[in-house]
């Protein structure tokens, strides 16, 4: 069926809900399209199926964008504390879990049901498995084809979100939106992934896949983190290896702390002491699995002989080596499991108060598909909840 709307947004995700259901309350009438065929895929998935929804603890520091400033306005219009008090008027049961991470307690389908029920107006159509084409600019608005219907509005909303997981159904089609618009799109890649090892590493790394250690990871540009690292059949992973994926680039080493809790030189001079004939890999078995210990050796990281062989200065030196492991990721596991798409349009088209498109009136992009992305802890859906909220308020 043919038909005009005041406000049109493709894509029925996190930011693409928030945005329906603002508009919508604001009397908008309001069409929301995607082409999957059902709304929330991504929510409904996300955090094991229990949604880590937000953070406690939110800042514009938890976010990667080209202007490390651009997320300030919408971060602070609508903040994790209004996104709590929805979550909390819906009755809906959440637990704090490390990091300030919130998650349902039951399900993530509670998420999609809350948005949905916001969204559950008179004024708000939904339309599903329907195919968007031919994108224009008219002298008031826009113009598209929805499967063979002709639809005008006034307002575009484009919340097609990122290009992870495409089974899922991520497409490219905000970026080429973009592009027809003349805006420059900041080029995309996989973040909060796992890094995949080279063949030899790969190897001898497989088979201590499942072991989970404290680690501490660092980035060539200095970034840290200090979460779990977990040893998996295709390389390394666990939120600390996600985190720092954010910052690495091809070719570039990541330098891992693998024993960030103990002071392994005090450990070492004490067991000396004590036990001159205790062996370098028992003494490290106190605070690293065993089979880790044993694969360092097989590689010729570690030396293993009897402490008492070891002077101070190499038992210093085999503390640095433990603190300062370099590691050569081969690449990542790229958008078939990445949790978020890193780059996207460009943020210095859009203003930061409304993510209204400056050069194009009334065209406006909301949530991962521009040029945002968050730590792991809750901090893209936060990006889409404030981004697709300030937006909701305009369109
Ligand atoms: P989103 O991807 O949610 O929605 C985009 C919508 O656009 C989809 O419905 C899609 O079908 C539609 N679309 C795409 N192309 C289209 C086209 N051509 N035509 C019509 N429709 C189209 N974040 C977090 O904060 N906490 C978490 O726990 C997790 N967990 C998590 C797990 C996994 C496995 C993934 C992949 C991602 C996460 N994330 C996350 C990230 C989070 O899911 C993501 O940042 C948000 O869903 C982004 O919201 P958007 O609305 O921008 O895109």
């Amino acid at each position: 069926m043919n038909g005009h709307y005041e406000v049109v947004i493709i894509g029925a995700g996190a930011a693409g809900l928030m945005c329906a259901a603002e508009a919508g309350k604001r009397g908008r009438s309001v069409l929301i399209v995607d082409h999957a065929k059902k709304p929330g895929r991504k929510i409904l998935i996300s955090g094991g199926g229990r949604c880590n929804f937000t953070n406690y603890d939110v800042s514009a520091n938890n976010y990667l964008c080209q202007n490390p400033h651009f997320v300030k306005s919408a971060l602070s219009q609508y903040t994790n504390w209004d996104f709590i008090s929805l979550v909390s008027k819906y009755g809906i049961e959440y637990e704090e879990r490390e990091h300030g991470q919130l998650f349902c307690v039951d399900s993530a389908k509670h998420i999609v049901d809350m948005l949905l029920q916001e969204c559950d107006l008179p004024n708000v159509s939904q339309r599903y498995r329907c195919d968007v084409q031919d994108i224009e600019k008219t002298e008031t608005g826009f113009r598209f084809k929805a499967d063979t219907d002709t639809i005008t509005c006034d307002s575009l909303v484009v919340a097609t979100g990122g290009l992870s997981m495409p089974k899922l159904g991520a497409t490219p089609f905000g970026y080429k939106i973009a592009e027809q618009f003349g805006l420059s799109v900041v080029s995309t890649s996989a973040g909060l992934v796992p890094f995949t090892l080279h063949k030899e590493d790969k190897e001898d790394f497989a088979e201590l896949s499942g072991i989970a250690i404290p680690a501490e990871i660092t980035a060539q540009d200095g970034t840290l983190f200090k979460e779990a690292l977990l040893f998996t059949h295709r390389g390394l992973s666990g939120p600390s290896v996600l985190q720092i994926s954010s910052y690495w680039k091809a070719g570039q080493t990541v330098t891992i702390n693998l024993i960030p809790e103990a002071d392994v030189l005090d450990l070492f001079i004490q067991s000396r002491e004590k036990h001159p004939n205790q062996s370098l890999k028992n003494t490290l078995a106190k605070v690293l699995p065993k089979r880790l210990v044993e694969v360092l050796i097989e590689r010729k990281v570690l030396e293993d002989k009897p402490l008492k062989q070891f002077n101070e200065k190499q038992l210093h030196e085999i503390d640095q080596q433990l603190q300062h492991w370099q590691v050569l990721p081969n690449g990542t596991e790229g958008y078939r499991t990445a949790e978020v798409t890193l780059g996207g349009v460009d943020t210095q088209h859009l203003s930061s108060k409304t993510m209204e498109c400056k050069q194009v009136p009334g065209l406006y992009f909301v949530g991962e598909v521009m040029d945002v992305s968050g730590w792991l802890g809750g901090y893209n859906f936060q990006w889409a909840w404030s981004s697709g909220f300030v937006a909701g308020q305009w369109v």
